[in-house]
């Protein structure tokens, strides 16, 4: 065993942090614990794991589920593609491994979903195999102990390398875990408690004092920002919502039909053909309830809100993957983004229109009477 490893396991022997999923044998739940701590904090799965495991105890469960309550489970978790992935992935155990997860690498790495970081991490967690799981602290960690000199998504091989010759062979698992501890608690971004870091006597960084000029800083991509309007149609008790297609960052969540407004064109244009051209409904966008903002990861957003009154049409799957026409207090029935939800104080909970719709039924019978 290198120094390097030797240090790691010690440390992590007496400062492992606790975890609900730590020292569980059941691979689905590692697995399960795996996709839902990609690219989120722990604090925040831990309560999304408990909840999930109380309604789906196994991964046949999982896999009997329907899509719309998977998302509604996951709904504020982000990066929806994990679930919906995990969701198939499931159904491929079912289907394809008798229910068994496939404690093969290279037939586990086939499944919906499963790349790199999480066939490393589930296999060597679960199943004891020797790969290194390599998520975006442990590339903080190995760019500072080896002093790489190129941003780390330049140098995945030589930190692979690195990570491959200090595996430890009989705990793995317990090896990658150290690692995602050291880089979570103490190897931070920007204050690293080297002080108190196991392995200082074996980072490069630290013992030439500098470590705060690693790791290299990526070229980091400008994240957009859009403009978009949104109808909230109401039609006697109920508002329309509209899924969206499956592919794409927010596939398969509901929301109000709407989207980004063109250039030149007002927010209320942007609703009403917006309504047409995504459910084949005509509204008028009579109202506006405010702005929201919203920064995703991937993009920002500036949303408007409209009580739109319902004039024609019967809703059609025009650019969408479903639609339902719903009761305001059965809403948070159903994922939606959070953008979307943070119209909902905005809202009223009733028709709006309601008295000028009834009036126009009323007239409109007075008048099929006089005929
Ligand atoms: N991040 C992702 N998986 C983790 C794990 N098993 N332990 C700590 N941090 C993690």
């Amino acid at each position: 065993m290198t120094n390097f490893t030797e240090k790691l396991m010690n440390w992590y022997r007496k400062k492992a942090r606790k975890m609900p999923w730590r020292g569980e044998k059941d691979p689905y739940r590692i697995w399960l614990s795996e996709v839902m701590l990609q690219q989120t904090q722990i604090d925040t799965v831990v309560p999304y794991y408990k909840r999930w495991l109380q309604k789906y105890p196994t991964l046949k469960d999982v896999a009997q589920a329907s899509e719309d309550d998977i998302l509604k489970l996951w709904e504020g978790l982000g990066y929806y593609a994990r679930a919906r992935n995990f969701h198939k992935a499931c159904q491929q155990v079912v289907q394809d491994y008798d229910g068994k997860i496939p404690t093969d690498p290279q037939a586990f790495s086939t499944l919906k979903g499963v790349g790199p970081y999480t066939l490393a991490a589930v296999q060597s967690i679960a199943f004891g195999y020797g790969l290194p799981a390599i998520d975006g602290n442990v590339k903080r960690v190995i760019s500072r102990v080896k002093r790489i000199d190129e941003p780390p998504s330049k140098a995945l091989s030589e930190i692979e390398s690195f990570l491959k010759a200090n595996i430890h062979n009989a705990y793995p698992g317990d090896f990658n875990q150290a690692m995602m501890d050291i880089g979570a608690t103490i190897c931070n971004p920007n204050k690293p408690r080297c002080e108190v870091c196991p392995l200082s006597s074996e980072c490069e960084a630290f013992q030439k004092n500098q470590v705060s000029l690693y790791p290299i800083k990526e070229e980091k991509a400008l994240r957009p920002h859009y403009r978009a309007a949104v109808g909230i149609v109401w039609n006697k008790d109920k508002l329309l919502i509209s899924k969206r297609k499956s592919e794409g960052l927010l596939g398969g969540l509901w929301e109000f039909p709407g989207g980004k407004m063109k250039h030149g064109e007002t927010a209320k244009e942007c609703v009403e053909r917006e309504v047409e051209e995504e459910v084949g409904v005509q509204v008028d966008a009579a109202h506006s309830v405010g702005v929201i903002k919203h920064a995703y990861t991937h993009f920002s957003i500036e949303m408007e809100g409209f009580l739109c009154r319902y004039l024609k049409g019967t809703p059609q799957t025009r650019d969408c993957a479903d639609w339902k026409w719903v009761e305001f207090k059965d809403l948070k029935k159903f994922a939606f983004p959070m953008a979307n939800r943070k119209l909902f104080p905005l809202l009223p909970k009733t028709n709006p229109f309601r008295s000028f719709q009834k009036n126009a039924d009323r007239k409109l019978k007075t008048k099929n009477k006089l005929k």
